[in-house]
């Protein structure tokens, strides 16, 4: 049985059920998720390779060869047709044309279940999908349950990483017009003990813990990998659950009354995911598998849906791919677009940039095209690249521009100096990924060091030899 078979047997069947990772349902054949190429624009559906299976991430590897895939849609299970798309502008504008937020990448989020490949959804900030005409879904004060398995090690505080049911408007339209799951560190509102993250409730106006407005002590700091988070909500009662989707059981971590000006509820019945209510979209996450019920779920029922995500037995893999870019090894990278195959990334003081460097050049100069592959200072199964000349210093990026900066220890830090290289997509060498925006990667433009998108808002973001641009050979270092 899948979770939905589940659900079903207790009586509050999935209404809506998404994922990218698997089938949700045991006789589930129908299209899990789409994905769209950059090289001509096309979209395919990835499939479970079997009913109830795994996705074929085969057929997604194989579609997106030498290109950048997003995924377009991410398709309700449910049969009842509560699809989840680029999310539109609201209260707040997202960053691609026309305001929407932008799309996942494909391959940010590599997985196995059960030993073999899938991927998730890897919300980096701007991104979003939502649906505003639903079919099925809890309005006013009815009933419904939500689980989903997130990454308890991609989050931030910024608003709202949620998955659930929020405003048909996508504007804000007061306090209780949302009921969705939330996981992060964002603490305008609502807190747990420790630092965070924490999961909690977006019933809009606030995210909340338990029914104080700020400190629940009964919700923990929850840091595991590969987590469940649950929330559901009934009249003047809601609950928030949660444990690690790789053992173990489910844990309340609060039960009880609405927090105060939040009974009844006024539910809409739009979904959304990676975002807030109003389209804000700061937030980053990533998402698995995820299912919103009709009818408030018993314990008993989710602890069974748990022991079906144990079983599923999501693991980390490789984050990497293409020739080697090993740890402790010294590197230079040379561009290979054919203007420029003579140039390296180099760096003038805080600016990245390409130049000429030949065994002629001063160690001075050849020290500033040299780099020091160290672990990913925000994930260490990818890397970083410290500067030879200017040790303690890596290359990062802000506001998608490259720069050598101190580690000053931040966590916004750490992610944005986190590279996953990648098998060049011109062929060449490596495309060196993101970690954090994984649509994005190192590109030279105009000699000038970005993280770029395979069309985007900005120039450096330009399609035209995006492939070339954003491939470079990694060699030995010149000094
Ligand atoms: O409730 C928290 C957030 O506040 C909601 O997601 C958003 O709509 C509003 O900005
Ligand atoms: O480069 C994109 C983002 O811009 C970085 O993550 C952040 O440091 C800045 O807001």
């Amino acid at each position: 049985a899948g979770p939905c078979d589940i659900y079903a047997s207790g009586g509050t069947p999935c209404v809506a059920a998404h994922s990218s990772t698997r089938a949700l349902f045991s006789a589930y054949t129908g299209p899990l998720y789409s994905v769209t190429r950059g090289s001509d624009g096309t979209t395919t559906n990835i499939n479970a390779l079997s009913a109830g299976g795994v996705a074929n991430a085969a057929a997604q590897d194989s579609f997106c060869a030498r290109t950048t895939c997003v995924i377009t849609e991410i398709f309700d299970q449910s049969g009842k047709g509560n699809h989840l798309t680029q999310a539109p502008p609201g209260g707040f504008n997202g960053p691609a044309s026309g305001g929407f937020d932008n799309l996942a990448a494909a391959t940010g989020a590599p997985v196995t279940l059960n030993g073999q490949k899938a991927y998730g959804v890897f919300i980096s900030p701007g991104t979003g999908y939502r649906n505003d005409a639903t079919n099925g879904i809890a309005t006013g004060d009815a009933a419904e349950g939500f689980y989903a398995v997130l990454d308890g090690t991609h989050f931030n505080n910024g608003c709202c990483f949620d998955y659930g049911n929020a405003e048909t408007s996508a504007h804000d339209t007061g306090a209780g017009h949302m009921e969705a799951i939330y996981f992060g560190t964002e603490t305008t509102w609502g807190i747990g003990t420790g630092n965070g993250p924490w999961i909690m409730a977006d019933l809009e106006n606030g995210l909340f813990s338990g029914s104080n407005a700020k400190l629940n002590s009964g919700d923990p700091t929850i840091t595991d990998r590969f987590l469940t988070a649950v929330v559901k909500g009934e009249a003047n009662n809601w609950e928030i659950r949660g444990g690690n989707a790789q053992s173990g059981a489910l844990t309340t971590f609060w039960s009880g009354v609405r927090p105060s000006g939040y009974n009844p509820m006024h539910k809409e019945g739009a979904l959304i995911l990676g975002i807030g209510g109003d389209n804000s979209n700061s937030a980053q996450g990533t998402f698995y598998e995820g299912v919103v019920t009709s009818g408030f779920p018993s314990d008993a029922t989710e602890n069974s849906v748990q022991a079906n995500i144990v079983a599923a037995k999501y693991a980390t893999t490789s984050m990497v791919s293409g020739p080697a870019v090993a740890v402790g090894s010294t590197v230079s990278l040379r561009a290979t677009t054919a203007c420029c195959t003579t140039r390296y990334i180099a760096h003038t003081g805080a600016t990245v940039n390409t130049q000429i460097i030949t065994s002629s050049n001063s160690t001075a100069i050849k020290q500033s095209a040299s780099w020091t592959v160290v672990a990913g200072l925000g994930n260490s199964a990818c890397v970083s690249f410290e500067s030879r000349d200017t040790p303690g210093s890596y290359i990062r990026h802000i506001n998608f521009v490259l720069m050598v900066n101190a580690d000053d220890g931040t966590k916004q830090m750490h992610e944005d100096a986190t590279f996953c290289p990648q098998a060049g997509l011109n062929g060449q060498g490596n495309t060196i990924q993101a970690w954090g925006y994984p649509t994005r990667a190192f590109r030279h433009f105009s000699n000038v060091g970005y993280i770029a998108s395979n069309g985007g808002p900005d120039t450096f973001d330009a399609t035209a030899l995006y492939n070339d641009d954003v491939s470079f050979v990694v060699g030995a270092a010149f000094a």
